[in-house]
């Protein structure tokens, strides 16, 4: 019998491929059959676990056998202790440095699983299914993996390249619609930094229209496949990327002081861009027009969040303990256009001080 051909898109990150398309889960299938690993297993959270598994199970036979390692949702399962719990549990079940490790969830499982593999016996092989659009179109492409550790998000981590990310855009099903928005801010910034016509397409998309957004989404992790693969260990091209992420960092940490209500990472990046598109405009590089219909945009999806100015010193502080920023001055990356942005700008204290105060103004009317 000749074997179907497989449909799917594969997209070359450089150091791993990308696989989309309706027919990525068997991509996937053929592709766990021919790790000939010595043992399989699946990590997800309770949530994929239960949402997004019977479907993964019903698609990919080579992975029946496969054990299930399940972590609670959310970011607290990107810690030392979880980490220690799977390590041991492998352990127990003799894995040796044959295995294979499936990470089945959003970017925290991709984030946690690529980590374990990576520090298991030096570095097991991993693959990553992404679960929430987050993942598709960001954390589960360019193998960066991390946990959070003393509070610090990310603190210690390796590169660790999966075999390879398969996109199944039917997981997206599940999904709640502000998980949906938060990745979809990462879309708005690849189109930003890098191709005004995804931004245009983005800003007419139905976006809670799963069809609809299919196409956006392979565009998005082609654009973050394409950059990954230009620089795969962030020197240069990759600082891109970080486009409405100096600010929007700091006001992530803020909002998780807990004296207002805690953003998820693409709300709090969503601010960011709105501020750092300003701040693109102070310095002379983008248009008015430009900086003032991006931030309408913008509004019109994320809720304002509403900062005092006497919050800016802290947001600033807060901004400083990033490993990203070196010295008295920020390194930000600012938009030359609708489509194109410039790394490594500096910016002051007292610029990023009036960016936030450019936003708490335009929020509050
Ligand atoms: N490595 C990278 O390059 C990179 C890039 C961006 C973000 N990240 C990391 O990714 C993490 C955030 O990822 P995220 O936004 O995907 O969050 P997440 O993994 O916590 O997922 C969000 C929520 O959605 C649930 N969920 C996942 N898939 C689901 C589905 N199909 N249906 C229903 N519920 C589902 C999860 O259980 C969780 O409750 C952060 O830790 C961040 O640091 C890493
Ligand atoms: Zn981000």
């Amino acid at each position: 019998m000749v074997p179907k051909r497989i449909e799917a898109m594969v997209m070359d990150a450089g150091r791993h491929p990308v696989t989309l398309g309706t027919d990525a889960l068997r991509a996937l299938d053929h592709d766990v059959k021919q790790a000939e690993a010595s043992t399989l297993f699946v990590l997800g959270d309770e949530n994929t676990l239960r949402q997004a598994l019977p479907e993964l199970l019903a698609h990919v036979p080579a992975l029946r056998d496969a054990e299930t390692i399940g972590v609670a949702a959310g970011e607290a399962s990107k810690s030392l202790g979880v980490c220690q719990e799977i390590w041991q549990h492998l352990t127990v079940r003799a894995a040796d440095r044959e295995a294979l490790l499936i990470n089945l969830g959003g970017g925290v499982v991709t984030d946690l699983g690529g980590f374990v593999a990576g520090a298991y016996k030096r570095g097991i092989r991993c693959m990553h299914v992404p679960t929430t659009l987050m993942g598709m179109v960001d954390a589960a492409i360019g193998g960066k993996t991390g946990i959070d550790l003393g509070g610090v998000k990310n603190l210690v981590g390796v590169f660790h390249d999966p075999l390879g990310v398969y996109v199944h855009g039917p997981f997206l099903r599940s999904l709640g619609k502000r998980e949906l928005l938060n990745g979809v801010a990462e879309m708005i910034k690849h189109g930003l930094v890098r191709d005004a016509d995804h931004y245009e397409s983005l800003r007419e998309a139905p976006l809670h229209d799963l069809d609809a957004l299919s196409p956006l989404v392979q565009r998005s992790a082609a654009i973050k496949a394409e950059v990954v693969k230009a620089d795969p260990r962030e020197s240069g091209l990759r600082k891109l990327l970080n486009f409405g992420h100096t600010i929007g960092h700091g006001i992530e940490a803020y909002s998780w002081e807990g004296g207002q209500r805690a953003l998820l990472h693409g709300e709090a990046v969503a601010l960011g861009m709105i501020a750092e598109a300003w701040l693109s405009w102070r310095q002379g590089a983008l248009p008015r027009a430009a900086c003032d219909r991006i931030a309408d945009h913008l509004l019109s999806l994320y809720k304002p969040y509403a900062l005092q100015g006497d919050e800016h010193h802290r947001v600033i502080e807060l901004m400083r303990n990033d490993k990203k920023n070196s010295g008295g001055q920020f390194r930000f990356t600012l938009l030359t256009g609708i489509g194109s942005a410039r790394t490594d700008a500096v910016v002051t204290a007292a610029q990023v001080q009036e960016a936030l105060e450019y936003y708490r103004l335009l929020v509050r009317g």
